[in-house]
């Protein structure tokens, strides 16, 4: 009888560990789920505004689903109807990126996901996913203000727009940049996921997984409500979604004191303004050449090429240089400058303003006329009419000598969009925009991450090295220094400067050929590394002097990102360069210039810049003065609290935790449920097994030690 037990007891124990073997070496076949993690990877994010969310997100704990790449009209059909795998993970090259495929995988409940291998092969010849007509509700015309001219009435600006960046998608969308990964994916989806004569793959399947989860929800209004209840009632406030903000950059031919606010007596200012950012589909990928780099390179050419001048001779007038950030979001820089020259928080005015002439996209001029935009609404007020065709006879006479033609648009065309329209908003102020287009944009790739320097035409003869690329005067360089000095002699009219002057006014090519190389191809260069602070240019990677062109998406400012790698702090340390003097302050008198007494904080920036390297590789840093300054780029709504504002800039970018892409091998389900099945079966079987053993316990063991007595 006992022995019967103990036998039992034993055959259970094989039992036992038979079922544990083959559970092992089934679920180890199923293991084989090696995941690779994907690098380099870029998200679309979620951007909020008054009333709706952009942008994409995936499921809290990611979204996966079976890669399929999208190469005919018929692998659309497989992922949406035929495939008999969903949800599908869908790869698809640049040429497939368009609305009408994008817009009917969005409401296809078997994507899972998509993620773009970005390439210039099979480029479409325009792509735009910002919408037809930029800025449409914060420019200057409305419903109330000539509404015949409103939402692009007149001119359609931007016709390939496809409105893409402005749709809200459920699933992620990921960019891949990497070519080395694209072929790891690439080849996992060859070697399991091929279709065989147009029967089903078989498993396991390679699968991607995509995590973009955001926090923030419906709008700004929301998102804002939250963050402020949780500040209120939680210790450990999560804030979910965070205003676009970071700084324009401005200076002037003569100094202000920035420590007074408010109207200046006896000054008066023309102001030259051009934007600072870009955007596109994918979070913080927007080369913006076109859009934006044009119009900042032509800026800095020209400051470069007035500063001699207007030091030796200055004008009656002063000259007020402003680069605005966020424009590309409801012109968040402008409205904020505008802003506070109405409440008579910023160094001057708007009655301080006499008149005001902005560069728009100037890149794709090739020979063609250069058009002077004026608004029709203010000129029906002929003393700004009088005041806009003098500023026009002027800019027409500084293009004496050069090889810019001029044109304008007929009488009752409007603004194309500019930050000059927030400043008509608030004030009737004579004024110009200046861009390469009659009618819509030239640019056939607007706020898109094809906008780059292959689209301005800035590419150089092979086997250069970096640094003869660098000053390597590219027949765009040459152009846009035309442009700038057109510019530079213009202001000095405006400005009242004497005419016998002008011929002194010239921008550099050289100057032009570097900044584009630096704010198109390299930002890690001989020069700009000369311009900026030491401390910045030994770091690694992380810093702002990474490989590649500097970050034009306006972002959340350096408080949320770490180093600042945006355009701003260029901007900022280049016109150091172009309008400062070299000082022999030492560094600590540098940083704190008031101990000086022969030094002025109020008119005066002071920066400590590593200097040009000297043959050994040394540099010596030294202490520049100069008249730059920041001011905030943050929307007035914020300001205000007015998160649900018409009037004003009201997006924000969600916060999330991680933005992470991975591949590896699913299983099929019925291997899956398979394993499932059988560890069930073995727990309750080792249920069974341990009640049996520890319901007979007693009996067993001690019949072990008895076993020796009981025999005699
Ligand atoms: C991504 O980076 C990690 C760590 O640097 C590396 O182990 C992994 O192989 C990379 N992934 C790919 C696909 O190259
Ligand atoms: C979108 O891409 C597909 C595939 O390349 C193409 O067939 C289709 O014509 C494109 N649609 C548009 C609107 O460009
Ligand atoms: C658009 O402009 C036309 C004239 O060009 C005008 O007749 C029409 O009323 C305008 N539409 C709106 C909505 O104002
Ligand atoms: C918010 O963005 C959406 C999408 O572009 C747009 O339709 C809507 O008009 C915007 N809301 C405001 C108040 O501007
Ligand atoms: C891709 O792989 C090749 C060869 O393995 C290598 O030379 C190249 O640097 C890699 N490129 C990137 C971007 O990692
Ligand atoms: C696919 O079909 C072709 C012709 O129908 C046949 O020759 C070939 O062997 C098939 N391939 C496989 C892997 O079944
Ligand atoms: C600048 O303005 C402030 C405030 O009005 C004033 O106190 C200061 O003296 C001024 N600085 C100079 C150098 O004039
Ligand atoms: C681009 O630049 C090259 C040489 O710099 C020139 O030959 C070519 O015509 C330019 N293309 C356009 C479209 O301007
Ligand atoms: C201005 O140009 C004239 C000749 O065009 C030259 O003689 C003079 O030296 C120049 N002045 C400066 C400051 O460059
Ligand atoms: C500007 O930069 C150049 C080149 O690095 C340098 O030689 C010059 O001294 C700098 N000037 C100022 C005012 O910083
Ligand atoms: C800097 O130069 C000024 C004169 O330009 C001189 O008075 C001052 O002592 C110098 N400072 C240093 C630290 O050399
Ligand atoms: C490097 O060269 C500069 C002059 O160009 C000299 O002053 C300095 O002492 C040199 N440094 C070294 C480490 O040789």
């Amino acid at each position: 009888m006992r022995k019967m037990e103990h036998l039992i007891s034993i055959n259970c124990v094989k039992l036992l560990i038979a079922t544990l073997f083959y559970t092992c070496v089934l679920s180890s076949s199923v293991e084989q789920k090696i995941y690779v993690e994907l690098n380099n990877t870029v998200p679309c994010v979620r951007l909020l505004n008054a009333t709706h969310q952009i942008g994409c997100q995936s499921s809290i704990s990611g979204d996966t689903g079976v890669l399929h790449v999208l190469e005919t009209e018929s692998d659309l059909d497989w992922i949406l109807s035929s495939g008999p795998h969903p949800p599908y993970m869908v790869i698809m090259e640049t040429a497939f990126f368009n609305r009408s495929v994008m817009m009917r995988m969005k409401n296809s409940p078997r994507v899972a996901g998509v993620a773009v291998i970005v390439s210039k092969t099979g480029l479409a010849d325009h792509f735009s996913p910002h919408t037809t007509c930029p800025n449409q509700n914060t420019g200057l015309y409305s419903e109330n203000n000539a509404p015949e001219l409103a939402n692009c009435n007149m001119t359609v600006w931007n016709p390939f727009g496809n409105g893409l960046s402005y749709e809200d998608f459920s699933f992620p969308v990921f960019a891949l940049k990497d070519e080395n990964q694209t072929q790891v994916i690439r080849k996992c989806y060859e070697d399991h996921n091929l279709r065989v004569n147009g029967s089903a793959p078989r498993y396991p399947l390679c699968a991607m997984q995509l995590f973009s989860h955001m926090h923030a929800v419906t709008d700004t209004v929301t998102c804002m409500r939250r963050t402020d209840l949780q500040n209120r009632f939680s210790i450990n406030p999560e804030v979910l979604c965070d205003p676009l903000s970071d700084f324009n950059v401005w200076t002037s031919t003569r100094p202000l004191n920035s420590s007074a606010k408010g109207h200046v007596a006896d000054e008066s200012v023309v102001i030259a303004a051009t934007r600072l950012d870009g955007r596109s589909f994918f979070w913080e990928q927007a080369p913006a050449a076109e859009g934006t780099v044009s119009g900042i390179v032509t800026l800095l050419a020209t400051i470069q090429a007035l500063y001699p001048v207007t030091r030796e001779a200055p004008p009656p007038r002063n000259i007020f240089f402003t680069f605005f950030q966020g424009e590309a979001f409801d012109y968040i820089g402008s409205s904020k400058m505008v802003y506070d020259m109405e409440k008579n928080d910023f160094v001057i005015d708007l009655n301080n303003v006499h008149s005001m002439l902005e560069i728009g996209q100037i890149g794709l001029r090739r020979g063609q006329s250069l058009w002077m935009h004026s608004d029709p609404v203010s000129r029906r007020n002929t003393s700004v009419d009088t005041e806009v065709l003098n500023l026009m006879k002027n800019v027409n006479s500084a293009a004496a000598g050069l090889s810019v033609k001029l044109d304008q648009p007929s009488f009752s065309q409007p603004l194309p969009p500019s930050s000059f329209q927030r400043f008509l908003r608030a004030k009737q102020i004579p004024g110009l925009v200046l861009a390469d287009h009659n009618t819509s944009f030239n640019n056939r790739y607007y706020e898109s991450m094809y906008d780059d320097a292959e689209n301005m035409n800035v590419t150089y003869p092979p086997n250069l090295s970096p640094d003869e690329q660098l000053v390597y005067e590219t027949e765009e360089a040459k152009s846009l220094a035309e442009v700038a000095t057109l510019v530079a002699r213009s202001l000095y009219m405006q400005a009242g400067g004497e005419n016998s002057r002008l011929s002194n006014i010239t921008a550099d090519p050289k100057i032009v050929a570097q900044l584009l190389y630096g704010f198109l191809v390299q930002k890690n260069n001989s020069w700009f590394r000369s311009l900026l602070p030491p401390e910045v240019t030994k770091k690694g990677d992380n810093s702002i002097l990474s490989s590649g062109p500097p970050q034009f998406y306006i972002g959340l400012g350096p408080r949320i990102h770490g180093p600042v790698h945006s355009v701003t702090r260029f901007v900022q340390y280049i016109l150091a360069n172009l309008t400062g003097s070299v000082t022999n302050l030492t560094e600590s008198q540098c940083q704190n210039p008031s101990e000086v007494n022969t030094e002025n904080k109020d008119f005066f920036s002071y920066f400590w810049v590593s200097g040009p390297a000297s043959v050994n590789g040394t540099e010596e840093p030294f202490c520049v003065q100069a008249s730059v300054r920041l001011s905030k780029a943050v929307s007035p709504a914020f300001e205000l609290l007015q998160y649900g504002s018409r009037d004003y800039s009201t997006w924000t970018e969600s916060r999330w935790k991680s933005i992470r892409a991975r591949i590896f091998l699913v299983a099929s389900r019925e291997l899956e449920m398979l394993t499932l099945g059988v560890g069930v079966a073995v727990l309750l079987l080792s249920l069974l097994v341990t009640y049996f053993i520890s319901s007979k316990a007693e009996l067993l063991f001690s019949s072990a030690r008895e076993t020796p007595t009981t025999t005699y």
